[in-house]
């Protein structure tokens, strides 16, 4: 089984940002836990700001990988291209949030993912990518 975990703008941060609402682990961190919880499965990590990069990424891995777990974070809401790139590759895609984006500003209450995910996970923290990890084991 091999999944990657793809994430977007900002979330190279994590641990330094906001950790009011994104808490104080980096990503590296906890995908060192990931790695050790599913040891069955083929994990790889790809962190960009760049919105091409992300399209990239989700058409490369889009035809070779079992699963995407994707965090696309502000261009969620923003990135027709993104949301067109998950309806055109094979690989199911689960969208995954670390906050609820449901209790917060409005903008952050449209996904231009969802319509073509798999399913989404959102708001239980950095447990949310061990979530969507599970949903594809199971
Ligand atoms: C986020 C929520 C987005 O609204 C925000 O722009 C992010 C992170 C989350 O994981 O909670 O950067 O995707």
């Amino acid at each position: 089984m091999k999944i990657i975990i793809i994430n977007g703008p900002n979330l190279n941060l994590l641990g330094k940002r906001e950790p009011e609402v994104y808490g104080d682990t980096t990503f590296d961190d906890y995908f060192s836990k990931l790695q050790f919880k599913f040891k069955e499965v083929q994990l790889e990590y790809f962190q960009s700001n760049v919105e091409g990069e992300l399209i990239g990424k989700l058409q490369e891995a889009g035809f070779s990988h079992d699963g995407i777990v994707l965090n696309a974070a502000a261009y969620t809401h923003t990135s027709v291209g993104i949301g067109d790139a998950v309806k055109a590759i094979e690989t199911p895609v689960v969208e995954v949030h670390i906050s609820n984006t449901f209790s917060r500003e409005d903008f952050r209450h449209i996904s231009y993912i969802s319509p073509a995910a798999k399913g989404v996970i959102l708001g239980f923290g950095l447990q949310s990518y061990d979530l969507a990890i599970q949903s594809f084991l199971e």
